[in-house]
């Protein structure tokens, strides 16, 4: 049995210990804005925050975080939208979509831990990976959402 804290909400997993959370989100909990990507920890689909940090939850176990505190994208807004989520909107950001809650994830977490980053902070700190080249407007999402 694992045990660690989902959104705030506590959850025990009844899965092999080896099972990366990403599955763990999505397949027992039901998690689905976590996307499942390349499954080799390269293209930031499936960020969520563990305990503060921006992590690929393909490339984590969830024994390896065994009394953590997650947030997904479905945790990100508590009771207001967050500011990276309304920066994405202002933008226009999405063309699919389907990066698009790693990418958020990845900003909050930029976010959280330097308020005022700079352009060489962002392309250094959001590795995200998007098919549809969204990469010059997400500069300019981060800056937005940082102001
Ligand atoms: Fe995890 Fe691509 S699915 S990094």
């Amino acid at each position: 049995m694992t045990r660690f804290t989902v959104n705030n909400q506590p959850v025990q997993y009844k899965m092999d210990p080896n099972t990366p959370l990403l599955w763990a989100l999505r397949d027992a909990s039901n998690l689905t804005g976590t996307k499942y990507g390349c499954g080799n920890g390269e293209c930031g689909a499936c960020t969520v925050d563990i305990d503060g940090e921006a992590v690929r939850a393909c490339q984590r176990t969830i024994g390896a975080i065994e009394g953590s505190f997650v947030t997904t994208i479905e945790g990100l807004s508590r009771d207001r939208t967050h500011p990276a989520q309304m920066a994405f909107l202002a933008k226009n950001v999405p063309q699919c979509g389907f990066c698009i809650p790693g990418m958020i994830m990845a900003t909050a977490a930029l976010l959280k831990k330097n308020r005022n980053p700079s352009e060489d902070d962002i392309r250094a700190s959001i590795t995200n990976l998007c098919r549809c080249g969204i990469y010059p407007r997400l500069v300019e999402t981060v800056l937005l959402a940082a102001s």
